[in-house]
């Protein structure tokens, strides 16, 4: 009986969190996509920046107005409804949602900053995303979403190839040539990771390519691709295929004409000038986490590597975290903690950043452990280089369990060291893993990689 009920809820459930998977990645992903190159043009971006200089309050009012607005477009839904012309009742709420979903979208963008000056705004914001990100997790996690996302992600696949198939009818050699070129993932016998075998990246903007490799990130939580070195563009490209890249803070990094690749030079210098994100890098992190919104993934292609030495590990925090007692989990569970640009915790000090770079890093509050938006799955989230302390804990109780849980990650049986080849692309997923360097590479030897971070979600 309890199984036909579940069964009955399930087949329910299933078409519901496909609309709402689809509104969610596939509707307010391209809005925002099409809002943005809308938002190029000279008029409407004279306006935004002029909507960035109003006051709190001008804003807010700026913020509500769309919902105002398109309430005559309700009314007229209901009109047609009430006159039996259903069809046009139907597209006419749906089209007033589509527009509605993409100028609020674009607005909060916009007037985000502004909006949190007002101290219930910033408030109400953050528990208001605290409750729904806790609810989507749960939701994210039920078997019927992961369903209803796999159907969708099928479906997408399938409309892409179809389009390209009328786009570029293959020849059975192309054909053939695309089935030989099908990657393999070969996981390590470690804690983490897998070994993308006999990928051709010109392929990779493929979609079944793209979904293979993305499912084996999902998986392993890092990836090794062997191939040629590519300039920064091909890079970039690479990259995009795990999702969007985003410039990095650190200006003087960014390659110029591309500025979502940076160049890394790790090379150690006699005279004292080695780089200080090099020397950082040395102990347990993972990236970019003194970001509200850190990157969900980093890759790194390595254009020059020293002759020995230079690994960089990786550490599986999903694991960390399962392996704790259930008294720890439950100690830790719903604690946030505070990551700064820069902690008296951290071994080394960071790289100099300039008045912007500064006003952009201020200290920001993020869950001890994470649940992961594909999977509903936990991780422990820690930052040997960033988090300072526990929020609502005094300093030396924050210190003694950072340094309980530091002293966890760092058993080796969560480990894996990748040992770098030229033209190595590396791909981690920074909500489950921390990764450091050894520098213990001969002095002078040049240690040169190209870095793209992709755009993540809020930790919750
Ligand atoms: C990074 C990083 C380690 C390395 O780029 O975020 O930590 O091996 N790099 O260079
Ligand atoms: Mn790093």
């Amino acid at each position: 009986m309890k199984q036909h009920l579940k069964r009955a809820l399930e087949l329910l459930f299933v078409p519901f969190a496909a609309a709402i998977v689809f509104f969610e990645q596939v509707l307010i992903k391209y809005l925002n996509v099409a809002m943005a190159a809308f938002a190029r043009l000279p008029p409407i971006a004279r306006l935004e920046a002029w909507l960035i200089t109003l006051p709190p309050y001008g804003a807010l009012l700026t913020f509500v107005m769309p919902s105002v607005l398109i309430l005559p477009i309700k009314f007229w839904a209901v009109w047609f409804g009430a006159h039996h012309r259903y069809t046009l009742a139907l597209a006419t709420l749906i089209a007033g949602k589509v527009l509605a979903t993409a100028i609020v979208a674009r607005l909060y963008r916009i007037l985000r900053p502004t909006l949190m000056t007002i101290r219930w705004f910033a408030w109400a914001d953050t528990h208001f995303f605290y409750w729904r990100d806790r609810a989507y997790a749960f939701v994210r996690s039920l078997p019927a979403w992961q369903k209803a996302k796999a159907l969708i992600e099928r479906s997408r696949t399938w409309l892409t190839g179809l389009v390209s198939g009328f786009l570029r009818a293959r020849s059975a050699q192309e054909r053939y040539s695309a089935r030989m070129a099908e990657p393999r993932i070969v996981p390590t016998e470690a804690a983490l990771g897998a070994r993308v075998e006999g990928l051709d990246r010109t392929q990779i903007a493929k979609p079944e390519v793209a979904s293979l490799l993305k499912k084996a990130l999902g998986d392993h939580l890092l990836l090794e691709i062997p191939g040629a070195p590519m300039t920064p563009e091909q890079t970039r490209d690479f990259a995009a295929a795990f999702g969007k890249p985003r410039t990095q803070l650190l200006r003087y990094k960014r390659v110029e004409a591309v500025p979502e690749v940076s160049v890394m030079v790790s090379t150690l210098m006699k005279d004292g000038t080695t780089d200080k994100t090099a020397l950082r890098s040395e102990d347990w992190h993972t990236d970019d986490s003194y970001f509200s919104t850190p990157a969900k993934a980093t890759l790194l292609h390595s254009i020059d590597i020293p002759s020995r030495g230079g690994n960089t590990w990786f550490c599986n925090m999903r694991a960390a975290y399962e392996a704790l007692p259930d008294a720890t989990k439950n100690r830790i569970d719903g604690l946030r903690a505070i990551h700064a640009y820069d902690t008296p915790r951290a071994r080394n000090r960071p790289s100099q950043r300039t008045a912007q770079e500064i006003a952009e890093t201020p200290d920001v509050e993020h869950p001890l452990v994470r649940t992961h938006p594909d999977n509903g799955l936990k991780a422990l989230y820690l930052n040997f280089n960033r988090l300072d302390r526990i929020v609502g804990m005094a300093r030396a109780e924050s210190d003694a369990l950072l340094d309980e849980l530091a002293a966890h990650c760092r058993q080796e049986r969560f480990h894996y060291a990748h040992k770098w080849t030229v033209g190595d692309a590396v791909i981690w997923d920074n909500r489950a893993t921390m990764h450091r360097v050894d520098v213990d590479y001969p002095m002078g030897e040049k240690r040169v990689m190209q870095r793209v971070l992709i755009e993540g979600d809020r930790p919750f």
